[in-house]
């Protein structure tokens, strides 16, 4: 599977330079932030190489790692398997899908630089409800909508075009709409925000 895919979502290609480590230098520090805990059934949606997925390893129970791109998912296996985490399925398959991928309902479904790209956004939200427990969580880490050429890292501008960028208004209104409600906005530094939302109870 490759950016040719017609599944794939837009913008959302893994940096292919060393960048991302430069964006992401305290991965565990975004999960705290964002409210994993020990214990928690945890999807992580749109995976990549696994850079969160490792963190959200060594504090949840379990996590199930999506992505559409096999090869991806190996070089997740390798970080994590070097690593001695044993609590991780890695699920190759289209996001829409995660409630029949992932093996039981998650406590938390964490979603990183990949909603701007989701072309049926109801559909994707809808879907995260139907995989999360009652009271479960989903998080979704964004960039903010500024200009890309003032989104430099490592004296680049980085991540999706412009005209992908969300709001954190424009994400709230697209993920309330498929049931969960939004309980938290946490600024991400540099170019992040972090809207967290619940699966209400009844
Ligand atoms: C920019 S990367 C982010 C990876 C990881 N969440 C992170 O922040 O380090 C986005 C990922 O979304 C995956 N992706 C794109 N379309 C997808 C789809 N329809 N279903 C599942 N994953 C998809 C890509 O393969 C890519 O690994």
């Amino acid at each position: 599977m490759t950016a040719r895919s017609p599944l794939f979502f837009e913008g959302t290609e893994m940096p292919t330079a060393g960048w991302w480590e430069a964006l992401w230098p305290d991965p565990a520090g975004v999960l705290a932030a964002v409210g994993i805990r020990p214990g928690m059934e945890v999807i992580d949606l749109c995976s990549g190489d696994g850079w969160f997925t490792l963190q959200i390893a060594k504090i949840a129970r379990h996590v199930t790692a999506i992505d559409i791109d096999p090869a991806l998912l190996e070089v997740a296996r390798h970080r994590l398997n070097d690593s001695g985490a044993a609590n991780c399925d890695f699920v190759a398959g289209d996001a829409y899908e995660l409630a029949t991928l992932a093996p039981r309902p998650a406590d938390l479904v964490f979603m990183a630089n990949a909603f701007h790209g989701v072309p049926n956004r109801l559909r994707l939200s809808s879907a995260v409800r139907a995989a999360l427990k009652p009271a479960g969580r989903f998080a979704v880490v964004n960039w903010h909508p500024r200009p890309r050429e003032e989104t430099k890292i490592l004296g680049e501008p980085r991540g999706p075009k412009t005209e992908l960028r969300m709001s954190a208004d424009e994400t709230t209104a697209a993920i309330e709409a498929g049931g969960l409600e939004r309980t938290r906005l946490i600024e991400v530094p540099p170019y992040h925000y972090a809207a967290v939302f619940v699966r209400p109870s009844a």
